[in-house]
């Protein structure tokens, strides 16, 4: 059986082919199916181990390494790819202890190319964008959607187009979508506000929509959850845990955990817990009542990329909850804003929203929810360059609602030796 579009919620199929990001009869999202009977006898852990390492494109890629369970009808010279993934799983016994969990990793999707988790859903959308033969690709973003369009549309040949909220746009992802050559429009409106634009105007003008909806960047960000258990060497970790959004993130963890598990390349499914800001948190609002209704909201936090108050993938991430049994968790601007100066502090550093993970895992372990026992496993979603004006602003204690609890501040010497000793708290001796 070739791979299929379906819909979530009335099952419908349509070809793989098909420009369409929501179901003709029902509306409700839908899924990249692949063949599972195929899928077993293919996809093992010794196909995926074997091209560990290889130089050649584009399995060299972290998601392409999997492209049976991504897009297996794709022709490998058809595939976009700068080639990204491969990102570090870094084993912090120092982090677990402060956060008191067992053992803690931290999953560094700042490390892709344009410094986001988005490159491996954008690499499978732009490679669908390419086999259906679009021009154009258009995207809503808070501003890591709109970095990885602009870097894989030029990539691919294609022209980028990408509508920005009004404020907040972190500085380094404005950047990179204009040096990217992006047609790059502001707008005076929030995100959920030019979702609705970039759908509409798409379908009218004949472009291709590379926000979250679309099912096939999902499948490229799967391969998260892919790489982290393959570098865990095919052990599940007790707790997956990511910032939420537009909630494409966790919706493509809960669908690839899941093909994992019914393959047998894991032996039981980890939970995933979802942490919101909790200025913008629709998805825990809903889930403290039981996943009832999604109730949009105004969305405002200082992790500006999070900043998301009507998440389209909702249903996906609902499911993805459900199915691994998981949590949704929310935390503060201060919490986030400590956290990332704690995942800063030790070397490794991220964008505010990537910290909800960190002060997520904190919280649950306080709460009683994650064990101490427990393996964790949390998702820095962006790098430390993406937001400087945050991490300036935190340690310079000018943030409106948040605390600088340990400023690493800035110091002012005069240029001269005496100066700089006193300012290092040193003696100037004779040698
Ligand atoms: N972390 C970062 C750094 C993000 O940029 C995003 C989303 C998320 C977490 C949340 O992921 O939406 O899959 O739940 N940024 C999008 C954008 C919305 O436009 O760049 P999600």
């Amino acid at each position: 059986m070739p791979s299929i579009l379906q819909c979530m919620n009335c099952a419908r199929q349509y070809p793989v082919d098909s420009v369409i990001y929501e179901c003709e009869a029902c509306g409700g999202l839908l899924d990249v199916q692949h063949d599972m009977d195929w899928l077993r006898t293919v996809a093992t852990r010794e196909l995926f181990d074997s091209r560990m390492g290889t130089w050649q494109m584009p399995y060299k890629s972290g998601v392409w390494r999997y492209k049976e369970l991504i897009a297996p009808y794709a022709a490998d010279d058809e595939i976009i790819s700068r080639p990204e993934g491969n990102t570090n799983l870094y084993d912090l016994p120092r982090l677990a202890k402060w956060a008191g969990v067992g053992r803690l990793y931290l999953k560094h999707e700042g490390e892709n190319p344009t410094g986001s988790f988005k490159d491996r859903g954008m690499t499978g959308g732009v490679t669908q964008a390419k086999r259906l033969g679009m021009t154009r690709v258009a995207c809503a973003s808070t501003g890591n959607t709109s970095a990885s369009l602009a870097s894989y549309a030029a990539f691919g040949g294609l022209q980028g187009i990408v509508l920005m909220q009004n404020k907040q746009i972190a500085f380094g992802k404005l950047s990179q979508s204009i040096a990217y050559g992006a047609i790059c429009v502001r707008i005076d409106a929030d995100f959920d506000k030019n979702l609705e634009l970039v759908r509409e105007v798409s379908k009218k003008l004949g472009i291709y929509v590379l926000n979250s909806v679309n099912p096939f960047r999902l499948e490229g960000q799967k391969s998260i959850m892919f790489e982290t258990i393959q570098q865990l060497r095919w052990q599940a970790p007790d707790w997956i845990v990511v910032p939420g959004g537009n909630l494409g993130n966790s919706s493509a963890f809960g669908k690839g955990l899941k093909e994992l598990y019914t393959l047998g390349l894991i032996d039981r499914i980890p939970s995933i817990a979802v942490i919101q800001a909790e200025g913008a948190n629709p998805l825990y609002n809903a889930y403290t009542r039981g996943f009832d209704r999604l109730e949009p909201m105004h969305a405002d936090t200082l992790a500006t990329a999070i900043k998301i108050g009507n998440p389209v993938n909702y249903p996906k991430a609902v499911r993805a909850v459900q199915w691994t049994e998981g949590v949704v968790e929310q935390v503060s601007d201060q919490e986030i804003m400590e956290s990332k100066a704690i995942v800063d502090g030790i070397g490794i550093g991220c964008e505010p929203a990537s910290a909800a993970s960190l002060a997520g895992i904190r919280k649950l372990v306080n709460s009683g929810t994650i064990k101490p026992h427990e393996s964790v496993v949390g998702v820095l979603t962006g790098h430390v360059l993406k937001d400087p004006d945050a991490t300036i602003d935190y340690h310079a204690d000018r943030l409106e609602h948040v605390r600088a609890v340990c400023p690493n501040v800035i110091r002012d010497a005069a240029p001269t030796l005496e100066a700089l000793a006193e300012v290092l708290g040193a003696r100037v001796t004779e040698r």
